[in-house]
């Protein structure tokens, strides 16, 4: 198969328009078969339960090629799940887990041209989502919705290379005051993007959000989860009824303790005891692991010893385990690797 010409080491994270999307209906209480099409705009009524309530959420995950030329995605059997978290808390219909795993086989086979080769830095980054879709004006939800998966191919989240990361401690809340942690929806980043915009605005790559209620404690930044490596050697990652339960830190606390035989800590962590670390990295699917070199307290700098220049040698071992786990140079643990082609 003709790979796409694009220029694969150079690629930032962005949308561009493949050939093939996956799209399936919910209408009168059921999901129709599902199709790949080649359309890649949605027409929908003004009063659109997306556009006025924001009735909508999504996933992300990616596929990667092998050292040996396959095509696998990783653990996307809990991207499934975490979407059917999030349908429940919106009152969106459940897309059915094994559906959704096939769904996500069909549209990168699919899209297999578009599929970044091995070892050129860059991913195929695939979107599942859902959109309730008929027209709703008293508040409750909709009664018709579109589940749809689209893929592009992706390099690094965040700009300037290897270069740790400058995050603020912001002074914003991101979450809408429902309690929407563990749900990857819509409203949730909208109530981020003012955040974000001011910290670059002001020259820091992204937001440390710390607990509404007492603003003592971290809890993630506006797309990834935070990893911390204490001066002994453990790996301290936050444990939050509001955050994202990223897939990525999941399976590298489990990397942490089975490969690198580290001591894991998930537990609530003080802003307060930020200057006890020696590294810290931030974690997700699009920021696999990007590490921060310094933190801005209001003033007050945590510079992190190991990690100003690059990546921590904790953070580094951690970072080459998973992605080799990934990349087929490692061994997985059972069920997570998933061979699509
Ligand atoms: N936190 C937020 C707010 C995110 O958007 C993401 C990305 O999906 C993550 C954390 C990381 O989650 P995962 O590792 O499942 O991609
Ligand atoms: C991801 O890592 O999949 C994300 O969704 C992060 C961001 C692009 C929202």
């Amino acid at each position: 198969m003709e790979k796409k010409d694009l220029d694969w080491a150079n690629l930032g994270f962005g949308y561009m328009n493949a050939d093939y999307r996956y799209v399936s209906n919910y209408k009168d209480g059921k999901w129709d078969d599902g199709a790949i099409i080649t359309d890649s705009n949605i027409v929908l009524n003004e009063c659109a339960g997306v556009l006025q309530y924001a009735q909508t959420c999504f996933e992300g995950l990616k596929a990667y090629t092998t050292e040996d030329g396959k095509v696998v995605c990783f653990r996307p059997d809990l991207n499934a799940q975490r979407m059917k978290d999030s349908c429940e808390r919106l009152e969106m219909p459940v897309f059915p887990e094994d559906r959704f795993i096939d769904a996500v086989e069909q549209v990168v086979k699919a899209n297999a041209a578009w599929v970044p080769p091995y070892g050129s830095g860059a991913t195929l980054y695939i979107r599942p989502y859902m959109i309730a879709t008929n027209s709703v004006i008293g508040v409750k939800p909709a009664e018709e919705y579109q589940f749809r998966i689209l893929v592009t191919p992706v390099g690094p989240y965040f700009k300037g290379g290897a270069k740790p990361l400058t995050i603020r401690v912001s002074d914003f809340d991101r979450a809408a005051p429902h309690g929407t942690g563990h749900v990857k929806a819509g409203l949730n980043y909208a109530m981020s993007l003012h955040a974000i915009v001011d910290a670059h605005n002001k020259g820091y790559d992204e937001n440390m959000y710390l607990d509404p209620a007492t603003r003592t404690k971290v809890e993630e930044t506006g797309g990834a989860n935070f990893i911390f490596i204490t001066k002994d050697g453990k790996l301290v990652t936050p444990k939050s009824d509001s955050i994202l339960p990223s897939i990525t830190r999941r399976s590298l606390m489990i990397v942490a303790e089975k490969y690198l035989g580290l001591t894991v800590e998930h537990r609530e962590v003080l802003l307060s005891e930020l200057d006890d670390f020696a590294e810290c990295g931030l974690c997700g699917t699009a920021a696999v692991i990007s590490p921060v070199g310094k933190i801005d307290d209001h003033g007050r700098n945590i510079c992190f010893p190991s990690g100003m220049e690059k990546m921590g040698p904790v953070i580094q071992k951690l970072y080459d385990t998973l992605t080799g786990i990934q990349m087929g140079r490692i061994e997985a643990p059972e069920g997570w690797i998933k061979e699509i082609m």
